[in-house]
């Protein structure tokens, strides 16, 4: 007998076919049951009828118990109700481990805590709604790479142990490498494009970060997945070109192919339905004003709070970008503004509905004296950094790039009220398990 996937089931109707999966849920009367199997791929309603079957068989699945494994079989029949469009009519199934009811699964249609849940996430993963948003973050991950693969981008992929800081010193996770050695885990792969860069001309570097944030908020994570490109040649301007189309690819890839999985999540599809190009442009200093009429505390200088971001894209139908921001709070890298020395060529992207930044990137220094100018200011050590240097020492250019965290734009695409969701075995401040 074939073996099908649920997601198939309706190019199957009227044949006997056998499914690989899991009790998701049971309905049953004395002489009739309907288990729920899920198979990873969607949920099948099957019927099983006791006067057809085997009587052992029968009673084996009418006390099936949640989450138990088996493998299912039967003939197949259009139902238009049924979420698919399929029904099986059960004629055999094979259990493969059933759940005893002395211990059995933990996560049941009532309502659990989030702590409780996310101790369990190794089964929550299961849950309806849980599985739709893994399916999305796959969705923005393939996007992500099919955009820059078609757009000339060559995917580099830059180390995890790294010897110097990219993002600031406050929030380095260290690692005691061999021989008293210490490196620590990458905050970016940035330094490493801009190495990349030179020898490809536009690359992209895709891989899980880490920063020590003692932030608990509902938008850090301590490791997270992020997609940096980075372009030779290229300016400010060129970023918010590129990072505007890249966020319109995205989200139309999954309005087109995981409309399902945003309808599990009862998510609102019609405000990704009015992210189109051009995003809202503003720079810090109209920010700022903005913010401070809307009874923000925030000074000129200062950076912005997960509150402020809220506030600027609070009532906003698309992204909108935020450019050339004071030197004093950005990373040594950033290339400042030749009009205007006090501010860099850095912009952020925040995400409308509140969500906040979800990109940030800029122009880099490509002059060598500026460059180690920087580097001092920062109390960064030089040594760390000559293998960096020396891309200003052999046919330096401008150029650009930036970085966008999966989780966040995955969070977003679903409407989640924390990050946490988006990954599957979420890094937090209080949580390292399961
Ligand atoms: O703005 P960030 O810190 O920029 C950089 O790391 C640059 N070196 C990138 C580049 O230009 N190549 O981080 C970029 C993005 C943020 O906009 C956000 O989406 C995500 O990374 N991010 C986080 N996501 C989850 N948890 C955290 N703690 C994050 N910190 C940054
Ligand atoms: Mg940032």
């Amino acid at each position: 007998m074939q073996r099908i996937r649920i997601s198939d089931a309706r190019h199957h109707a009227g044949e006997s076919v056998e499914v690989a999966g899991w009790l998701y849920n049971l309905r049953r009367s004395g002489k009739i049951c309907f288990p729920l199997v899920r198979d990873g791929s969607g949920i099948m309603q099957c019927v099983a009828v006791k006067a057809s079957l085997d009587e052992t068989l029968f009673e084996s699945l009418r006390s099936l118990t949640q989450e138990s494994s088996l493998v299912i079989r039967g003939k197949l029949r259009a139902e238009e109700r049924a979420p698919g469009g399929v029904e099986m009519d059960v004629e055999s199934a094979e259990i493969l481990q059933r759940v005893p009811e002395t211990d059995p699964y933990p996560i049941t249609p009532k309502d659990h805590g989030i702590d409780f849940l996310m101790d369990h996430r190794h089964l929550w993963l299961r849950s309806k709604r849980q599985h739709a948003i893994l399916r999305v973050r796959h969705e923005v991950i393939k996007a992500i790479r099919d955009f820059f693969d078609s757009n000339g981008f060559l995917n580099v992929d830059t180390p995890i142990f790294t010897p110097a800081a990219c993002e600031g010193t406050t929030t380095l996770f260290e690692v005691d490498y061999f021989e008293d050695e210490k490196v620590y885990l990458t905050q970016s792969g940035q330094l490493y494009n801009e190495a990349n860069v030179m020898a490809h001309g536009k690359v992209y570097c895709f891989g899980p970060t880490f920063r020590a944030e003692k932030s608990k908020t509902r938008r850090h994570l301590t490791e997270f997945w992020m997609v940096e490109p980075e372009m030779a040649y290229a300016t400010l301007e060129d970023v918010k070109q590129v990072a505007e189309q890249m966020v319109v690819f995205i989200v139309g890839r999954v309005l087109e192919n995981r409309r399902e999985e945003l309808k599990v999540l009862e998510r609102d599809v019609s405000k990704l339905e009015s992210i189109r190009a051009p995003f809202h442009r503003m720079s810090y200093d109209d920010a700022v004003k903005i913010l401070q009429s809307r009874g923000s505390e925030i000074q000129w200088g200062g950076d912005f709070g997960g509150t402020d971001e809220t506030i600027l894209t609070q009532e906003m139908d698309r992204p909108v970008m935020v450019d050339r921001f004071p030197a004093t709070f950005k990373a040594f890298y950033f290339q400042p503004d030749e009009a205007r020395h006090d501010v860099v060529l850095g912009v952020d992207v925040l995400a409308p509905e509140g969500y906040g930044e979800i990109i940030g990137g800029g122009q880099r220094i490509h002059d060598l004296d500026l460059l180690l100018r920087r580097i001092d200011e920062h109390h960064l050590p030089r040594e760390a950094f000559n293998w960096y240097i020396d891309l200003r020492k052999f046919g330096s250019v401008p150029h650009a790039g930036f970085g966008m965290g999966v989780e966040r734009f995955t969070a977003w695409m679903c409407g989640l009220e924390h990050i946490r969701e988006a990954i599957a075995f979420p890094r937090m401040l209080y949580r390292t398990r399961p």
